[in-house]
């Protein structure tokens, strides 16, 4: 190659690194314009003036911005009506979940980008609901109205909910109350979907419960014994006597013992607090061990990405060796909440109620589940 090729060459590669720059900084460009229009342009219902309940108003909980519990609001908000193959069920009780907080503060903030950017793109809150059947949309035969049920649906802190007639909606077990049934799904669902498809806990081998005082953890350490299970519960001296009561073949107090300077050897740790190392966690994990984090943290730590570093620390770690590291988000199904229906109905699960609070009060219950120290789970019950 002569001189004069070797320059063209070289300037032809200017040429293309000097393009493919500008095309990288006018990408950037355009995405963060795109990302400034919609966060402006993210609303919700509010943006339109202040609610007309019309005819038929119900009461619901609603948050119209970002922020701690003194968001929420119980307003007059119209009801909603069942359209064809749905269910307007009017909620006797609904229990409050770590998941409210985090749409009520929009954290970690990575989740803004599905939930609404600058303002909650859905204002209502809660999930979890019993309660009996009021209306049904045309095409309905599953249920009548008159009917208890029981399920989840997103706006459950609300008087009435509208629900698919074949979606999470189950009949609610005659011998289980309104209160008892309404604590249940969301919280059993994911200790079930952890110990069962996660955890794949198998009869006789040895399941650690961290948390297990909580609204997941009190379940997981009765689903750890249904799944035949040996389990072990790490809570705090005032909850020993109720994870032992709860089946647990032993509780570690974790105020003064630390469970991970123990010599024990776990099959399966279901853990719900996230306050260990995954070093020291992974130490407790028998050769083909699994550990299944589900969450963790309050409202003031982990504010933007959340548990999103640990879940990638928890994937490094299971490439190396046989134990596993893992996490998941539990995703309700309706033959989900039908088992949940069945244990609940023979008496091989139960809801552990930590208070009941009228809706007046939901705001508190909230407040009082972002302080962390529930035992077992917080219902409000609808006038
Ligand atoms: N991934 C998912 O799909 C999914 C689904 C549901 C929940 N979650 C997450 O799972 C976590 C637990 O949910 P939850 O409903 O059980 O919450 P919760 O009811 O608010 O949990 C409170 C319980 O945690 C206990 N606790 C606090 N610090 C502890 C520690 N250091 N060691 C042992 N126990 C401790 C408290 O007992 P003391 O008062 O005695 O300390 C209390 O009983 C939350 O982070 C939630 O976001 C994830």
């Amino acid at each position: 190659m002569d001189i004069r090729q070797t320059r063209r060459v070289a300037s032809g590669r200017r040429r293309r690194g000097q393009w493919l720059r500008r095309g990288l900084v006018a990408s950037v460009v355009l995405l963060g314009a795109a990302f400034v229009v919609a966060y402006v342009r993210s609303g919700n219902l509010c943006d339109q003036g202040p609610f007309v309940a019309g005819p038929t108003p119900m009461m619901a909980v609603v948050h119209c911005d970002y922020g701690g519990p003194e968001v929420l609001r119980i307003a007059r908000v119209p009801r909603p009506s069942p359209g064809a193959g749905e269910v307007l069920v009017q909620v006797r009780a609904a229990s409050v979940n770590p998941l409210d907080w985090h749409y009520m503060r929009g954290v970690p903030r990575v989740m803004r980008l599905a939930s609404g950017l600058r303002k909650p793109a859905d204002i209502r809150v809660g999930v979890d609901f019993a309660g009996v059947v009021a209306a049904t949309g045309s095409g309905v035969t599953r249920v009548a109205v008159g009917d208890a049920v029981f399920g989840l649906r997103r706006g459950a802190l609300a008087e009435f909910v509208v629900v698919p007639a074949d979606g999470l909606l189950q009949p609610k077990p005659a011998s289980v109350s309104f209160e008892a049934a309404a604590a249940a799904p969301l919280a059993a669902i994911t200790a079930w979907q952890g110990l069962r498809d996660h955890g794949q806990v198998r009869p006789g081998q040895r399941v650690l419960i961290n948390g297990a005082s909580g609204g997941v953890g009190t379940y997981a350490v009765q689903l750890g014994k249904v799944l035949g299970a040996e389990v072990t519960g790490v809570c705090s001296t005032r909850n020993l006597a109720m994870v032992r009561a709860l089946g647990a073949d032993r509780v570690i107090d974790y105020t003064t013992t630390d469970v991970t300077r123990l010599p024990d050897r776990y099959d399966v740790i279901f853990d719900t607090v996230g306050n260990h190392a995954l070093g020291a966690m992974r130490s407790l994990l028998t050769p083909q061990g699994r550990y299944i984090g589900i969450g963790g943290g309050s409202p003031h730590t982990q504010r933007w990405l959340g548990p999103l570093p640990r879940v990638a620390a928890m994937a490094l770690r299971s490439l190396v060796g046989a134990s596993s590291m893992t996490t998941f988000v539990a995703d309700a199904t309706p033959a989900d909440l039908a088992s949940l229906q069945q244990a609940l109905a023979a008496g091989t699960l139960r809801s552990q109620i930590d208070r009941t609070v009228p809706l007046a009060q939901a705001v508190d219950a909230i407040r009082y589940l972002e302080a962390g120290r529930a035992r077992g789970k917080v219902v409000v019950v609808m006038p």
